[in-house]
Parts: structure tokens; C-alpha cells; sequence
């Protein structure tokens, strides 16, 4: 296989050779932010939001991105017409920079756009659906991609030796927020339901709220367990996953534990949004 392109800090290089300074604060505290998406047809689908999102998510941590959107946009599509992929995944990070004392950001911040294969999960990954399990846990600033996943790093650890390919998120209250990296809705009595607050406003989230507006009811609104367990259908949604079918949280059987029509048809409006 070909080695993949990366864009950094201005300039083109070949994945294996691209490196940052050791005393970048985002290797030395985590101090930086990112944001993921992928192509459909070739084409970085919806572009605008994720590098909106980038800027917002820089600026909240106090990095003023010194890259217009335009010129995010720009060097994106470069970065994915310099590789070969059919379909790419892409990765833009900005880091905090250099800091000479290690903690005073000294640099300016450094933007780096890596490309690599579209992986999907297998066709009965769908068609079974899967288990999740739930940790407590409240991300701090939950509403950017900063670099710090700790959490979720060792979330997702709990949920492998569990055999569950997702944790979600529990706040104190005990209602669920979200996935390590994925938003999560559930149907209740028809009516779609989803959290909205101290979380991440997932790309794809949006785009299933778009598609169900006007063809069914929804309620952006805390998840309880009681929901949980009265529900009849659970989904996850991530630029990766697009729409995947949940059909048991920790020990609680969803609906009646196989994958639901409505999240069967929001995935196949999904779909039909990306080929637009
Ligand atoms: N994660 N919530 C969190 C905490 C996330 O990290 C993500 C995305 C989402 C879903 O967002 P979107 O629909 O825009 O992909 C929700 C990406 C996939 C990642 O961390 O790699």
C-alpha cells in the first residue's frame, strides 16, 4: 500500500516522516483539538459544519485558528486529491504549539490533516445490532473534540472486556449523554428521543434530526434508565458507524432485543443524504 499524504503545519509530507516537537503542548498536555470526518463519492461530506466545528472548538480553548474555513476547506481537499483512497477518512488536528516553560503556549498552533482507509464494520454488525454498556462520567467542555479522550479511552477498555463495542456516558443525575465517540438516540412510543445538552453536537446527529423533520416526533431531551428500559429502539450515530442499531445497555434488553424498523429507515435516509 502506498504511504498516505499528511498536511503539516504548511507543508505535504509522507505519513511516516510527519512529526511534531516534542514540547508541543498538545503531546505534552493535550492541549489542542480535532475534528473527523469522511468522504462519500470522493467528497468530504459535510465539510462546512466539521471545520465550523474545528474552529469552535479551537477557540473555545483559547487557540484563535489563524486558517480561514476557506482555507481549511482548501487544504483538506488537497490532502485528500494528493492520496489514492476511493474513500478517505480525515483527521485535522490543531495542536497548542510549542511552549518553551512547558505550559505557556509560546508557538503558534499547528494544523495537520491526516488521510486514511474508510474501515466500516461488518454488514451483521447492522443487522444483529449491538450491546453497549454505560460508565459514569461528565465530559469537561463536552461540546468540542478536544484531544484529551482519557475517559474514553479507558471506557471503551471496560466496554471490550465486556464484549460491548460502545460506552456511554452517565451524568450524576443518571441520564445518558453520550458515547465515547458516538451521540445516542432511542425511540420511544414513535417519538425519536436525544440528549442536547453537555454534549458533543455529533455531524451525523444533525443530519438524523434534518431527515426526521416533518416524518416523526422528536424530543431533545435527558435519557433516563426508565426510558431505557421502556424504550423500543436504541441507536448510536458517528461519522463511522452512520446509524448503529443498540439492542442491549449494560443488562437491559432493548424493545425486543434485534434491531428496529425506524432506525433501519433513518439509516437508509442516512444513506440517501450522503449520495446527494
Ligand atoms: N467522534 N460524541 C463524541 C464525544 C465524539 O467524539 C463523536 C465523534 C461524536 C459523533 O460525532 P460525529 O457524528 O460528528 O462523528 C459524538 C469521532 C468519530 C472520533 O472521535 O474519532
Amino acid at each position: 500500500m502506498t504511504e498516505p499524504v499528511y498536511y503539516l503545519g504548511g507543508e505535504f509530507v509522507s505519513a511516516r516522516t510527519a512529526s511534531l516537537p516534542l514540547n508541543d503542548l498538545a503531546i505534552l498536555r493535550g492541549y489542542g483539538v480535532f475534528d473527523f470526518l469522511r468522504t462519500y463519492q470522493g467528497r468530504p461530506f459535510r465539510l462546512r459544519p466539521h471545520l465550523e466545528r474545528l474552529h469552535r472548538s479551537a477557540t473555545a480553548i483559547g487557540i484563535e485558528p489563524p486558517w480561514s474555513i476557506e482555507a481549511l476547506a482548501e487544504i483538506t481537499h488537497e490532502t485528500v486529491r494528493r492520496n489514492t483512497f476511493e474513500e478517505a477518512t480525515i483527521r485535522l488536528v490543531v495542536t497548542g504549539g510549542v511552549a518553551e516553560d512547558s505550559i505557556t503556549p509560546s508557538g503558534a498552533p499547528t494544523l495537520a490533516v491526516m488521510v486514511g482507509a474508510v474501515s466500516p464494520l461488518p454488514a451483521a454488525t447492522y443487522e444483529q445490532g449491538v450491546k453497549v454498556i454505560t460508565v459514569p462520567f461528565s465530559r469537561t467542555m463536552p461540546e468540542i473534540k478536544s484531544l484529551n479522550y482519557i475517559p474514553g479511552i479507558m471506557a471503551l477498555r471496560q466496554a471490550r472486556a465486556a464484549q460491548a463495542i460502545e460506552a456511554l456516558y452517565m451524568a450524576s443525575a443518571g441520564t445518558i449523554l453520550e458515547g465515547t465517540t458516538t451521540n445516542f438516540f432511542i425511540v420511544r412510543d414513535n417519538v425519536l428521543i436525544t440528549p442536547c445538552d453537555n454534549i458533543l453536537k455529533g455531524i451525523t446527529r444533525g443530519v438524523v434530526l434534518e431527515v426526521t423533520m416533518g416524518q416523526m416526533e422528536v424530543m431533545e431531551r435527558p435519557i433516563t434508565l426508565a426510558d431505557l428500559s421502556e424504550c423500543q429502539e436504541a441507536f448510536i450515530t458517528s461519522t463511522t458507524k452512520e446509524i448503529l442499531p443498540v439492542v442491549q445497555v449494560d443488562g437491559v434488553r432493548i424493545g425486543n432485543g434485534v434491531p428496529g424498523a425506524t432506525t433501519r429507515t433513518l439509516h437508509e435516509l442516512f444513506q440517501e443524504a450522503t449520495h446527494l
